[in-house]
């Protein structure tokens, strides 16, 4: 049976569902025009290294947007596979809306939704039109702090033809949890979504 013909099994039987969960996982998106790809798997390395991580993941994550054009759709991914990689406590995106940054694709617990240009770490990102890492956000002034779990947080903008088009943020529950290779490799991670 072809990949596509089991996705197309999986939505009308339920009963194939749950009988084959483990296909599930490997069918995100199997949409007619790719339905022969299969840029859906990804393989995490769990015993590595997180640079050897970042390694492993640069050209999955590159397979996984290339044939996906639309922007939000492989935010949302991007935002799936960094958080299934490393199991940060919140990874997402906000996007430039006027003077604001508003809250695009994540996982994890609900966030704000709404952040000023120059505000908190994203808003400062944005202007400073740089990376921040922040060891602990009890010290950056200003840190807006959707969620008390957070200890530290990484913010890495997103350009779209040279202009910031919103910030890619990583929260962790541990102090002081990000380094320059986490900014290295994000950074290349956001130069992949077209
Ligand atoms: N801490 C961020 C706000 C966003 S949440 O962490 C998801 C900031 O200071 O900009």
């Amino acid at each position: 049976m072809s990949l596509y013909a089991q996705r197309e099994k999986i939505e009308k039987s339920p009963e194939f569902l749950t009988e084959n969960s483990f296909i599930v996982k490997n069918f995100v998106s199997l949409h007619p025009h790719n339905k022969n790809k299969m840029s859906e798997n990804i393989i995490y390395p769990k015993q590595a290294s997180r640079e050897e991580q970042y390694k492993c993941l640069l050209p999955q994550i590159k397979a996984l947007v290339a044939s996906e054009p639309d922007l939000i759709a492989n935010l949302a991914n991007l935002a799936a596979v960094l958080k299934q990689a490393f199991g940060f406590f919140w990874v997402g995106f906000y996007l430039v809306k006027g003077h604001e940054l508003v809250l695009g694709p994540f996982q994890g617990p609900v966030a704000c939704t709404r952040i000023p240009f120059g505000k908190g770490v994203c808003g400062t990102a944005w202007k400073e039109r740089r990376s921040i890492i922040v060891p602990d956000v009890e010290l950056f002034p200003g840190h807006i702090a959707c969620s008390s779990e957070s200890k530290s947080e990484i913010v890495i903008p997103l350009f779209g033809n040279g202009e910031i088009i919103g910030v890619l943020d990583i929260d962790s529950e541990l102090l002081n949890n990000f380094n320059a290779t986490d900014a290295e490799y994000l950074s290349q991670i956001l130069s992949l979504p077209g």
